[in-house]
């Protein structure tokens, strides 16, 4: 059976900081954010935008009713959740008016539990057939004022819809997968921003990646000559680039250096989206690149620190472009640019919860916003 992604949509929050103004603040050159993470912009949520309201946005402009109705799982892949409690996936449930007879979950694994939100979603599809299974990737990644890691934040949430028969990709069952036990990147429970170790993160990045990939061909028997397009996870655009750098080589390398650029037109104006930023760069090859075509082979590094990475590949579908939306770059053109002060307060803002646990309305006008916190409940309103 043909199992795979039938769906993708996204969405960014409606704010945006432009990096040239950020190293201008920062008194930084910005040739070092251009070209030296290949990163020019970075999406900013106000306080009424988090993971539920922006995974339900991305799944609400895919799904239609009969969706709705065929769909009996629900993953949210995040790591930054707003409950360590109650899986997002409940609120977007609730929110989107899925049927009730469903299975809603949250994976965390920094940047790679919506890769394996995928797996299971496929794996549940084989079991049963005529199952639709809703998996969405949904983040916020802030890192802090002045922080090493400032350039590289951003915002934003893909769903994706799982089914037999998909019509932009069958995924292969090709899957490698690698567990190393290091601290590169994490978030103990008291910090509000997550702890890196820079370098370090991007060196495993790399080392990950050449060693699962050296795994995988040994498996599989597959070499890059059989792949049209690889799309990595993308914590910036350059570790991307590095990346296929340390595998390709030769034509391989010209052909998959060429649509790695097409892949990464979106990640560069939204920035790290942690566990959705490998599928913002399959969404941005698939509505941005005139070379690919059905039955070309893609190829997939997802890595989350901690660490766990997946190698898996998947085929075009005939017809895949029927699905694609293509005003969406007009769309992320049209975002409010702010300036450096407004960022600093927007994306940083707090929301003040009282000792009865209520914070004040907000206003937001998206289809989706948080409204309040009563009670220490988030309180969700559906435009
Ligand atoms: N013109 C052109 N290029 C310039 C430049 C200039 N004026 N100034 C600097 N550069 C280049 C540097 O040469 C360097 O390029 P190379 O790596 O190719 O040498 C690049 O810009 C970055 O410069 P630095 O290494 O000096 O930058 P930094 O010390 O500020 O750290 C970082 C960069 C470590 C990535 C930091 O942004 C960070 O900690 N980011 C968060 C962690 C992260 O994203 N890690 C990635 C792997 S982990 C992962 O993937 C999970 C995840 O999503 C977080």
């Amino acid at each position: 059976m043909n199992i795979g992604i039938d769906k993708i949509g996204f969405v960014a929050p409606s704010y945006v900081l432009d990096l040239a103004d950020l190293a201008a603040a920062r008194n930084i050159d910005p040739n070092k954010f251009k070209i030296g993470l290949l990163q020019s912009q970075m999406a900013v949520a106000p306080v009424s935008q988090d993971i539920v309201t922006l995974g339900a946005q991305a799944a609400q402009a895919i799904l239609t009713d009969q969706d709705k109705q065929a769909i009996d799982m629900v993953i949210v892949g995040t790591e930054s959740s707003v409950d360590q409690s109650k899986a997002a996936a409940v609120s977007i449930h609730g929110l989107l008016g899925i049927q009730p007879f469903v299975r809603s979950i949250e994976i965390k694994e920094a940047c790679y539990g919506a890769t394996a939100g995928l797996s299971l979603a496929k794996s549940h599809v084989a079991q049963f057939p005529t199952s639709k299974v809703l998996v969405i990737a949904s983040d916020i990644a802030k890192y802090g004022i002045a922080s090493g890691g400032e350039s590289t934040q951003g915002a934003g949430a893909i769903a994706m819809l799982v089914s037999a028969d998909p019509r932009i990709m069958v995924l292969n069952n090709d899957n490698i997968c690698q567990t190393r036990d290091i601290m590169d990147f994490w978030r103990p429970n008291y910090d509000k921003y997550p702890r890196v170790d820079g370098k370090y993160s991007t060196e495993q990045y790399t080392d990950c990646l050449t060693t699962t990939f050296a795994r995988y061909q040994e498996k599989t028997g597959k070499s890059l000559a059989d792949f049209a397009a690889m799309c990595l996870h993308i914590p910036f655009s350059k570790q991307g680039l590095k990346g296929l750098q340390a595998i390709a080589q030769g034509s391989d390398l010209e052909r998959l250096t060429e649509r790695f650029h097409e892949a990464i037109v979106y990640n560069q104006i939204v920035g790290n989206i942690y566990t959705g930023s490998i599928f913002l760069s399959l969404l941005s090859l698939l509505e941005n690149s005139q070379a690919i075509q059905a039955d070309d082979q893609v190829l997939f590094y997802s890595y989350g620190s901690g660490a766990v990475c997946e190698i898996f590949s998947g085929r075009l579908v005939e017809g895949f472009r029927d699905q694609l939306d293509s005003q969406r770059l007009e769309k992320l053109e049209a975002r409010t640019r702010l300036t450096v002060d407004q960022y600093e307060s927007i994306f940083f803002e707090e929301l003040q919860v009282d000792d009865q646990g209520n914070a004040a309305e907000l206003t937001d006008t998206a289809p989706f916003a948080l409204h309040k916190i009563e009670d220490h409940k988030r309180i969700y309103r559906k435009g």
